[in-house]
């Protein structure tokens, strides 16, 4: 199963970096957020990020190092609904002052965020399922970019619920 080439190699270890960039914002984010229902759904996010991030390590194998993976992985038992995701990413209220009161609006200012994110991530899963060759490798790539469109839709139908085109 670990047949890749180096330029495979590089495109899931970008992936493994984006995963634990994800599971960093979804777990600060989700202790930012005044609304329990996106709270909810960051921590099921996060939960699926962590496991996006621990199936990629799989695939590279024990040789594919990355610096910040073990303990972006590690944190994932810890996190539902408890405040110790990180404050690496902070949104500070003050920050977006100007756009607007803090609250609802910095909900939706997260929210946004991961919309920009998932979309990039996903991008980059286009990327790596067309260049992978192994089928079983690809099948779950396919599988975490499902996950990932999910994540897409349900941070999209929250903007619209709130009356935002996103
Ligand atoms: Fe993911
Ligand atoms: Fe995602």
């Amino acid at each position: 199963m670990n047949q890749l080439t180096q330029k495979e190699r590089m495109l899931l270890q970008d992936e493994k970096a984006h995963e634990e960039i994800c599971i960093q914002k979804y777990g600060s984010y989700a202790v930012q957020v005044q609304d329990q229902q996106l709270r909810q759904m960051f921590d099921k996010h996060r939960s699926d990020e962590v496991q996006h991030h621990q199936t990629l390590t799989n695939i590279l194998g024990q040789g594919g190092q990355s610096a910040g993976g073990q303990a972006a992985g590690g944190q994932a038992q810890s996190g539902q609904g408890s405040p110790s995701g990180g404050a690496a990413f902070q949104w500070n209220a003050a920050n977006v002052g100007q756009a607007g009161q803090a609250g609802v609006n910095q909900d939706v200012m997260l929210c946004k965020d991961l919309v920009v994110t998932e979309t990039f991530v996903s991008g980059a899963y286009d990327t790596a399922i067309f260049q992978v060759t192994d089928p079983q490798i690809r099948q779950t790539l396919e599988h975490i970019q499902k996950d990932e469109h999910q994540h897409g839709a349900d941070l999209s139908g929250y903007l619209k619920q709130q009356g935002i085109s996103g």
